[in-house]
């Protein structure tokens, strides 16, 4: 398999931190240019701690981490510290990192990179807000032949939404850029709530994951602790849904996935229904199919992908 050249864009978060974990244990597949930070769960400040202190977790201090945009394109930041904790990666140590942190800009270093590549050559992944995302596309829209694909986490149909009635967190906090890259005319798959909410961090697969008996497993464990409460409570659930590392394993096994061809456009302007993504899952406008939207994963096989990659 030839390796996929990939930039990660994200915003740790525990979810995030997991995806992190996963797509860096697998060398062999992804060829990680380099991870991208946005403000989202917690500030911006953080989120660039937390994606290093992942990297110096999984003994990858030479892939380089950017911090991006602290706040969306067109509103004020909204955070959520109410799911992930004040640092944002509760449950495990937090300490000031030792491998730096890029001077460039985030933007800057995805408008670079993409220039300087063949067309059709590099996936983005975001799992945050797409703030960064956004502005590299409006800002140069140059580099949009470079894209291969983005695999992005966001978004929701049935589920209806997680942080407001009608829609998702990640698209909720910057809907005008989710805006951008839906209409920018590459191959985009989304993995939103109505899949990643089959994915979840049960009793029993938390005993697996702790059984990995790792300073990453033990990381895992503690911050999947932390993770499950939130959903556990608000939903009666087993556990939360792992929501980000569900785009590291579609780049890794897409057959664990079901999708489809829809049109997905977001709303702007409501103050009610601001974010909600509107699916046309059946065809019924006539607008174009810009999404891969997937529907449904098999999550037996989704865990046992990540424990395999995450025990090494
Ligand atoms: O709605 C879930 C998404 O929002 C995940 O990416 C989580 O990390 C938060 O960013
Ligand atoms: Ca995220």
């Amino acid at each position: 398999m030839t390796k996929r050249k990939i930039i990660i864009d994200c915003d740790p978060g525990q979810d995030d931190a997991v995806m992190l974990l996963l797509a860096l244990a697998c060398p062999d597949e992804l060829d990680i240019l380099g991870i991208t930070t946005v403000a989202g769960n917690v500030p911006l400040d953080l989120t660039q701690r937390n994606a290093r202190i992942m990297c110096e977790l999984s003994g990858n201090t030479d892939v380089p981490v950017f911090a991006g945009c602290d706040r969306p394109m067109n509103r004020e930041l909204v955070t959520a510290e109410n799911v992930h904790g004040k640092t944002g990666i509760d449950g495990v140590d937090i300490y000031q990192p030792d491998m730096p942190l890029q001077g460039q800009h985030a933007v800057d270093f995805i408008i670079e990179t993409l220039l300087a590549a063949e067309d059709d050559s590099i996936t983005l992944v975001p799992t945050g807000p797409l703030t960064n995302i956004g502005q590299a596309i409006s800002g140069q829209p140059e580099i949009l032949p470079k894209i291969k694909e983005i695999v992005m986490m966001g978004g929701a149909m049935r589920e209806g939404g997680n942080t407001s009635p009608s829609a998702e967190f990640n698209i909720l906090v910057d809907p005008e850029a989710a805006h951008i890259v839906l209409r920018c005319g590459r191959p985009v798959t989304i993995a939103p709530l109505d899949m990643t909410h089959q994915a979840m961090v049960t009793r029993e697969r938390l005993e697996q994951i702790r059984q990995i008996d790792s300073p990453i497993g033990t990381a895992v464990v503690g911050m999947m602790e932390f993770f499950n409460r939130f959903d556990s409570e608000k939903y009666g659930s087993d556990g939360a849904p792992l929501h980000d590392p569900c785009t590291i394993a579609y780049l890794l096994k897409p057959e664990l996935f079901e999708g489809k061809m829809c049109n997905v456009e977001v709303e702007t302007d409501s103050p009610l229904t601001g974010g909600h993504t509107a699916v046309d899952f059946w065809g019924v406008t006539g607008r174009p199919k810009n999404t891969n939207w997937l529907y449904r994963v098999d999550a037996n096989g989704f865990f046992k992908l990540l424990i395999e990659r995450l025990k090494g």
